[in-house]
């Protein structure tokens, strides 16, 4: 355990031959627009939008795609492209700010627009062109934008226009580089993953080979020739990430994999014994569990504040982890369920100039003191295929769409000081909630869903008694994201159950409210 930590990219250069790349200008939608090129079987990745033209050559991609983005491509700190990239050869598409960069530094012209377009506009194509292959002359496409191309060189041909945007399509008459003022990875252009399909397949010549079954084969393998025979440690929470991660290792490297789970006390109900079951009966892992729920409860003692709850929980997993991960002989490696989003988001590979703007709680895990060289074999993943990756590897539908569960685990929803009596209250009253929202049929619909207790009590009657107990609040959010996310317009009836259910057979409890904040302002949970 006494080599430097080092990141080791789990690249799949040799998974994907044929990739695209995004160039992220800053723009909300680059992983999306990632996610519908893999959806089509390319792969794809996130690159920073000032990627030399050598570098771009280095990845051997069949074309890139130029993001849109918040700036004017005529400010003078707009970010920019190494103008080398049109010399390549290669097929570009820009979408929107990426069009607008293109013709630009192609000999356009681009103004603010008097008419911003921001919604749903109708497209009317004027030439064709490969790029629109099976798309009807007249088609419904989403703009977001206050700049339009409103001159182009004679090198380029329009190929679609709007009522506002008299150019909002082009391509170059020599070079393969093609231009978008629309969107087609939102939903809200329904035929944009046709359009988008055009681009990969017919003008870069892509042929739409990518697998996640041969991700996870061509992983399983890069792992192997890595580790050796070293063993690898890899901490398991229960959540669908570090399930994942696991059963990807011991698909690799079997009986060389030891895998911690840390019981801090507090944990959902029942999800102990699940992770146990799972890793022992199914996958027969060397699992450690690590009893210690009585230390993090007595350094929660008294603890009201997030920040400090969080910190200590931190530190004391920390302490829990080391000492365990010390015991395991020959253990030279670390698995972690590290996804591409927390890597665009904490900076870690692509930075674009959009990446800084999101630090997310669920980027950070153990420090580099232990010592271990990092394996990360899901770094290239987006969480849905995560999901059907776990599908594929043969973990049960339980794990794979459990909802996320924050580190600081029941300790963050339950507000105010910590003991076991209300964790028990809480833990009891989250259980319901979320089988009557299974029974419902709801659990997938929604991104998450829980129970917070309060640290409030109110009057109540109970049957012929007053009653002063404890008040819990329900929150259940849907999201993409979980940057932005909406309150979940669950029926009444669904509601009614949930809250007859709490009150009925929580002892504790006589109160049952329904959050229905969005974030921002609120957040999902509630420290
Ligand atoms: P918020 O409350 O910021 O949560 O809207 C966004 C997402 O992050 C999860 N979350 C955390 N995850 N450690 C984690 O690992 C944390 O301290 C933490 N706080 C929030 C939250 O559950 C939601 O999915």
């Amino acid at each position: 355990m006494d080599s430097p930590v080092s990141r080791t990219e789990t690249s799949s250069s040799s998974v994907a031959n044929q990739r695209v790349l995004v160039l992220d200008f800053g723009s909300q939608y680059a992983q999306l627009i990632a996610r519908r090129v893999r959806e089509q079987h390319v792969f794809c990745e996130i690159v920073r939008h000032d990627i030399t033209a050598e570098q771009i050559r280095q990845h051997a991609p069949r074309g890139l795609i130029l993001s849109g983005g918040p700036s004017s491509v005529y400010e003078p700190k707009a970010p920019r492209c190494d103008p080398k990239l049109f010399e390549l050869g290669l097929p570009i598409l820009g979408i929107c700010y990426g069009m607008q960069l293109a013709c630009d530094a192609l000999g356009g012209r681009v103004d603010n627009c008097p008419n911003r377009e921001y919604g749903p506009a109708k497209l009317q194509l004027v030439n064709h062109s490969d790029l629109f292959d099976g798309i009807p002359e007249t088609t419904d496409v989403w703009m977001s934008h206050g700049d339009q191309v409103t001159r182009v060189s004679d090198d380029f041909t329009a190929l679609a226009r709007t009522s506002t945007c008299p150019i909002a399509a082009v391509k170059h008459r020599e070079l393969p580089v093609y231009g978008l003022q629309f969107h087609p990875e939102v939903t809200h252009t329904p035929l944009g993953s046709l359009i988008l399909r055009n681009f990969l397949m017919v003008v870069c010549g892509c042929e739409g080979t990518w697998r996640l079954g041969d991700f996870a084969n061509e992983t399983v393998q890069q792992i192997r020739r890595q580790v050796g025979d070293a063993r690898v440690i890899c901490g398991l929470s229960g959540g669908v990430d570090s399930s994942v991660t696991a059963a990807l290792l011991y698909q690799a490297i079997g009986a060389q994999l030891s895998c911690i789970l840390v019981d801090n006390g507090l944990l959902r109900k029942d999800e102990k014994a699940a992770v146990i079951s799972e890793f022992t009966n199914h996958f027969h892992a060397d699992l450690h569990v690590v009893t210690a729920e009585d230390k993090f409860l007595a350094d929660l003692e008294g603890i009201t504040d997030p920040t400090e709850k969080r910190r200590r929980i931190g530190r004391c997993f920390i302490e829990c982890f080391a000492s365990e991960a010390q015991e395991i002989q020959n253990a030279r490696f670390l698995a972690q369920g590290t996804l591409y989003p927390d890597v665009i988001e904490s900076g870690a590979a692509a930075d674009g100039p959009a990446a800084t703007i999101k630090l997310h709680h669920n980027v950070g895990g153990l420090p580099d003191e232990l010592g271990f060289e990092l394996i990360e074999p899901l770094r290239d993943l987006f969480k849905d295929e995560v999901r059907r990756l776990g599908l594929e590897l043969g973990l049960p539908e339980d794990i794979v769409w459990r909802h996320p569960f924050p580190g600081p685990g029941l300790a963050v929803r339950c507000l105010g000081e910590i003991t076991r009596d209300r964790l028990e209250v809480l833990r009891e009253a989250d259980a319901i909630a979320v089988n009557e929202i299974k029974a419902a049929g709801l659990y997938r619909d929604t991104a998450q869903a829980f129970v917070v207790l309060l640290p409030v009590q109110s009057v109540g009657v109970m049957g012929d008694s007053p009653t002063y107990d404890n008040a819990v609040a329900l929150r259940c959010v849907n999201t993409d994201d979980f940057m932005t996310a909406d309150w979940s317009r669950l029926p009444y009836d669904v509601l009614a159950r949930i809250s007859t259910r709490i009150i009925n057979e929580v002892k504790g409890v006589n109160r049952v409210c329904y959050d229905i904040s969005s974030k921002p302002p609120a957040t999902i949970e509630w420290e």
